[in-house]
C-alpha cells in the first residue's frame, strides 16, 4: 500500500470511498474544492494487488452504519492497476470570521476511511500524519480541528490515543441522527 499525495484523478474514489465508510457524505463539487483549493492537503492510500480478493468479503454491520452501508465493497481503481483503499479529506479553515485579524490558522480533517479489509495495518495513522505535517508546513496551520461521533471507538483512539488529539467540548446533536460530536483539536509544531 502507498500512501501519496490525492490529485483530481483521485476525488471520484474518494466520494466512492467515503460513501461506503461513512454516513456523512458530500458533493462531488466539496472534493473539487478541497483539492482545488489546498491541493497538497489531502492525501490517499492506494494499492497496486492485482487480484485481490478480499474486497468481495461481505461486510460486517456496525450498529452507527447498519442503516446506510452496502452490503460489498466494489474496488475502485484511481487509474487502471491502481485500487484507492483509503483517504484523508484536509482544508484549512476558511470560515470568514476565523480569519480575522488575530485568529490562529488552523486546518480541519474533513474526513478520513480506510477501506474495511484495509483497517488495523496502520493506515489512518499514516494519512493523518502526512496530512497534519502538510497543513503545518505547506499552509502554515497552527492546530487542526475535526469532530468525531462520540460512539466511534476506532477513530477516537486514533485522534486520541495515537494522535494526541485533545477534546475541546461535546457539541450535542451535531450529526443528522442526533449523535453528539467530540469536538477535538491538536496544536501543530511549526517553525515560523
Ligand atoms: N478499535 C480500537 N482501536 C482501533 C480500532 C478499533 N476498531 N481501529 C483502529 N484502532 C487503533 C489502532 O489499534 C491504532 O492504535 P495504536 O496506535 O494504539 O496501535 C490506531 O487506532 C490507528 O489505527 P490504524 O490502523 O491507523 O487505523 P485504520 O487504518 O484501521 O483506520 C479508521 C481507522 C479510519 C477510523 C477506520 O476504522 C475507518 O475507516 N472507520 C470508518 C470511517 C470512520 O469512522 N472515519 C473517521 C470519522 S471522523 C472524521 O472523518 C473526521
Amino acid at each position: 500500500v502507498t500512501i501519496r499525495r490525492a490529485t483530481i484523478d483521485d476525488l471520484l474514489c474518494m466520494q466512492n470511498a467515503n460513501l461506503h465508510n461513512l454516513p456523512e457524505n458530500y458533493l462531488f463539487k466539496y472534493y473539487m474544492y478541497h483539492i482545488l483549493s489546498w491541493p497538497e492537503a489531502s492525501f490517499v492510500a492506494t494499492t497496486t494487488d492485482a487480484g485481490d480478493e478480499s474486497d468481495s468479503h461481505m461486510e460486517e454491520l456496525t450498529t452507527h452504519r447498519a442503516a446506510h452501508a452496502p452490503t460489498k465493497q466494489d474496488p475502485c481503481y484511481v487509474r487502471p492497476g491502481e485500487k484507492l483503499v483509503g483517504y484523508v479529506l484536509a482544508k484549512m479553515n476558511d470560515d470568514p470570521a476565523a480569519q480575522q485579524a488575530g485568529t490562529a490558522l488552523n486546518g480541519h480533517i474533513t474526513s478520513l476511511s480506510v477501506m474495511r479489509t484495509y483497517r488495523r495495518m496502520g493506515l489512518a495513522e499514516k494519512l493523518m500524519r502526512q496530512a497534519l505535517f502538510a497543513l503545518a508546513e505547506v499552509y502554515k496551520a497552527q492546530y487542526v480541528s475535526l469532530h468525531v461521533r462520540q460512539s466511534n471507538r476506532a477513530a477516537l483512539h486514533l485522534y486520541r490515543d495515537t494522535l494526541e488529539f485533545e477534546v475541546l467540548d461535546v457539541e450535542k446533536s451535531y450529526y443528522l441522527d442526533g449523535e453528539d460530536a467530540y469536538a477535538m483539536k491538536k496544536v501543530l509544531d511549526t517553525d515560523e
